[in-house]
């Protein structure tokens, strides 16, 4: 396993903006990625790595809220999903979402609330499943990543821009 190098704007500007790949090999490789991406996440403090965060253009996320809840309801374990997509979308949600290849600026984006979510695990076995709240804004945030979009995107459509600076010290990056 090893630590991977986030890839960051401006530098990698080119490569965050491909389409990443379908993934259709379900092998080692694919499982050596996602174990590196394991290894990654902790050391950045967000809570979703997007495969093309990493220099890998395939479409691969890894959701790790587990530290988000407290002691009784502690968040799910870290779970990957590869070749997402979301089948329907309800209700608002939005917060300043911070991400790790945007170094420096928080950007307010509409999210939906609710999102029905299909996706494969790391062995290529479907599973479906609806996320809420915070989950379902990362799992958005990561979806961009897939298709080339950063947070950049949407304040140049006119969501708020806020400096990482001015943000309260306890708000978490979301990747
Ligand atoms: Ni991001």
């Amino acid at each position: 396993m090893a630590v991977l190098r986030i890839h960051t704007v401006p530098g990698d500007e080119a490569f965050l903006r491909q389409i990443a790949k379908p993934v259709a090999d379900f092998g080692a490789e694919l499982k050596a990625l996602a174990a590196d991406m394991l290894e990654t996440l902790p050391a950045t403090g967000g809570i979703g790595l997007a495969a093309p965060q990493v220099g890998h253009s395939v479409r691969m996320v890894l959701i790790d809220i587990s530290h988000t809840g407290d002691e009784e309801h502690p968040g799910p374990e870290p779970f990957f999903l590869v070749n997402p997509r979301i089948l329907s979308g309800t209700g608002t949600a939005g917060l300043a979402e911070g991400c790790l290849s945007v170094p420096g600026i928080r950007v307010e984006i509409p999210r939906m609330g609710e999102i029905d979510v299909e996706a494969q695990d790391l062995d290529g076995k479907p599973r479906r499943f609806v996320a809420t709240e915070l989950m379902a804004i990362v799992i958005q945030h990561e979806m961009d990543h897939l298709d080339g979009r950063l947070i950049v995107d949407w304040a140049a459509k006119g969501c708020p821009m806020y400096r990482e600076e001015d943000m309260p010290k306890d708000t978490p990056v979301l990747d």
